[in-house]
């Protein structure tokens, strides 16, 4: 199994459809990436299109984990606008294709999020995970700790809200 991750500048048609069936995928395994199933590749679509358009501006870099060639996964680094937070970014939509899970490629797609990072001069990273899916322990292994926890705030349905824990992990 040869293992990729690197960063791409420009999403043609043929990435976005398999970034689009990624997403949906994922979602509707209930994976954590911003969406409660079911979804559709139609209600994906327009998120979807904004992370593109931002990655087009250089706003937002994107990581694409490659399996023998094919799409796997893939994740964001949002980057600050702020002059004052050039070194921090912000980590979003981490995922592998559900049938590829469990298998040690979220830790090679974060590995390479993580060179790509200190490649543009990143230090520091942050994220936020759900409360109530464990993936903080995902996170813990490839060096990342809680600073703190915004309570209930994510509504995964009525009566089900989350709390948000936000991580950090020096590059
Ligand atoms: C989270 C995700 C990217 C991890 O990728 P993966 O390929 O399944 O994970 P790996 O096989 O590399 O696991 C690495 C380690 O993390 C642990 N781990 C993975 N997912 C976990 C979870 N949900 N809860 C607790 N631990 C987890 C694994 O047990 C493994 O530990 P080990 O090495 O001691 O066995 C993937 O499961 C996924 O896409 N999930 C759905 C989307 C999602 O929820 N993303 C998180 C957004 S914050």
């Amino acid at each position: 199994m040869h293992t990729e991750v690197g960063p791409v500048d420009t999403v043609d048609d043929e990435l976005r459809a398999q970034l689009l069936a990624c997403w949906a995928d994922v979602s509707n395994a209930g994976g954590s990436v911003g969406f409660v199933p079911p979804v559709t590749e139609e209600g994906v679509a327009p998120y979807l299109d904004a992370v593109i358009e931002r990655v087009h501006r250089g706003r937002e870099l994107l990581a694409v984990l490659r399996v023998d060639g094919r799409l796997a996964g893939f994740a964001v680094l949002s980057l600050s606008v702020s002059p004052l937070r050039r070194h921090w970014a912000t980590v979003l939509r981490v995922q592998v294709r559900p049938e590829l899970q469990g298998r040690g490629l979220g830790r090679v797609l974060m590995t390479g999020l993580h060179d790509i990072a200190r490649t543009r001069g990143l230090e520091f990273l942050h994220l936020t995970v759900r409360g109530g899916t464990g993936l903080e322990a995902f996170y813990a292994d490839i060096g990342y700790r809680e600073f703190g926890r915004m309570p209930g705030a994510i509504r995964v349905a009525p009566g089900d809200d989350r709390d948000e824990l936000h991580l950090t992990c020096r590059l």
